[in-house]
């Protein structure tokens, strides 16, 4: 072994980009380099969602696709990692073009399967037998010690990084397939967290964002007190070099007002806050098992919006959950309209296996009114944030730099000679503007001259 070739393409949330980039850079330490070239590439990873099913069959044809490269090169490894691999196991390791399934408990071991693969051409099987059951200290110690030796930038955008604090989810949403394929929740030491991010930050990061899939339901108990995610917030604050910190995906029940005091007091803390409602109807909420009402959701907006007044909130909903009549969609709408997102995102109910919902309630609602009531929600949604941006141009914001626009809008004004750059803001919002790439990963002050529902757009101030 030696100078191999690995493609990883990745799909699904931050969880699953994080994974990747861990896997990128322990790969890279064993020796093999990476290729954004499947033709180029001895070993192919497909790290995997599972949340919905257009996610799983995207993946499917994906696996087509290598099974028709493997036909003239049946060297090449192809390795399926992440929360497909966990749900489907054995069953996928049948496919002709599958050689490794590894879930995501699974990833320190990774750079040894694909090189015994390469090696050996065996096939090989690495999931979590019993998903549900505590994962044991040395399953724990593995993935923290991978997740410090591994964790970079690099792979990322500039200054920016992620950081885990905590893995699995116990909520059971009965949509929900995640606590199925990440297991309970496990959060990971203070110390060990705070150690990563200061090391992060002496490489040059500016801006972290923490990730749990129920970020505020972060605890830790050792010695003799319990640490919060407020604590955590603290304790990242007196980093210096850390200059912005996020969290990401927060859950509606039980979150705790000393996030909100966190977000309030410490000027590092960005006033934003990703908090899923999935729908404004309280029969639906509870056939959820989200363990809330629509009003207690809306009433935790209003606070949040008292401690900190410029907060910045985005919202998911699922359209089209089992029994959701035009009533309970009517809800959802007004909701929507209550709420004042700076953003949502809507999704179509998809039944997934083995979760509550799929078990005991029919899919019934037809794929056409789920449709129609995805874009009802989101021109709801448009006309809001519409309205609301009416009152950025004319300010300047501060911007952290993420690199050139990928989509190169008009905004063609005073720095045309300079590419456009997308920026954003501590509220999230994307910013474009023109400007020299070089900024790429620093702060910026832009003036902002007009608003999109979606985009500010602006001038290097
Ligand atoms: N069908 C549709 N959307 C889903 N989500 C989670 N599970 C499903 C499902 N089975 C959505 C939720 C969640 C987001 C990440 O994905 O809105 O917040
Ligand atoms: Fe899924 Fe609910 Fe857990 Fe989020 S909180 S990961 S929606 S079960």
């Amino acid at each position: 072994m030696g100078c191999e070739k690995i493609h990883i393409k990745s799909f699904g949330c931050q969880m699953n980009k994080l994974d990747s980039s861990l896997v990128a850079n322990a790969l890279a330490e064993a020796g093999f380099s990476l290729t954004g070239e499947v033709a180029d590439a001895d070993a192919v990873l497909i790290n995997t969602c599972s949340v919905r099913e257009h996610a799983e069959q995207r993946v499917f044809s994906h696996l087509g696709h290598l099974k028709h490269i493997k036909e003239s090169r049946p060297d090449l490894v192809v390795g399926v990692i992440g929360c497909m691999a966990q749900r489907l196991g054995a069953e996928l390791l049948e496919h002709p073009a599958v050689d490794i399934v590894a879930g995501p408990a699974r990833i320190p071991q990774i750079p040894q399967l694909v090189t015994d693969a390469l090696a050996k051409h065996n096939k090989s099987l690495a999931v979590t037998e019993r998903i549900r059951a505590k994962p044991d200290e040395a399953e724990i110690a593995a993935l923290d010690d991978f997740e410090a030796a591994y964790d970079s930038d690099e792979n990322n955008i500039p200054s920016q990084a992620l950081v885990r604090v905590m893995r699995g989810c116990n909520n059971f949403c009965t949509y929900c397939v995640v606590p199925y394929v990440r297991g309970p929740e496990v959060s990971r030491p203070p110390a060990a967290i705070i150690e990563q991010i200061k090391k992060l930050a002496s490489r040059g990061i500016k801006q972290i964002t923490l990730l749990g899939q129920t970020v505020n339901s972060y605890s830790w108990t050792g010695g003799d007190r319990t640490y919060t995610l407020a604590d955590l917030l603290k304790m990242a604050s007196d980093i210096s070099g850390i200059e912005w910190i996020r969290f990401i995906t927060s859950h509606p029940g039980r979150f705790d007002e000393s996030i909100l005091d966190a977000m309030a007091d410490l000027p590092k803390v960005c006033p934003y806050l990703h908090i899923p409602a999935q729908s404004g109807s309280d029969r639906t909420l509870k056939a959820m098992n989200r363990r809330y009402t629509a009003g207690e959701y809306l009433a935790f907006l209003d606070r949040a919006r008292t401690i900190v007044p410029d907060i910045a909130i985005a919202g998911d909903f699922i359209v089209g959950f089992p029994g959701e009549t035009d009533e309970d969609f009517a809800a959802t709408v007004d909701l929507v309209r209550k709420a004042q997102y700076k953003n949502i995102f809507v999704f179509k109910y998809s039944p997934r296996p083995g979760t509550g919902a799929e078990d005991k309630l029919a899919d019934d609602v037809p794929l056409g009114i789920k449709k129609k009531r995805n874009i009802e929600l989101l021109e709801v949604q448009n006309e809001i944030s519409a309205a609301y941006n009416e009152r950025y141009p004319g300010q300047t914001l501060k911007v952290l730099v993420e690199g050139t626009s990928k989509k190169p809008h008009l905004n063609r004004a005073e720095f045309d000679d300079h590419p456009q750059l997308i920026g954003r803001t501590a509220t999230d919002y994307i910013v474009v503007f023109n400007g020299p790439e070089t900024l790429a990963g620093s702060f910026a002050n832009v003036k902002l001259t007009k608003a999109s529902p979606l985009t500010l757009f602006g001038q290097l101030a």
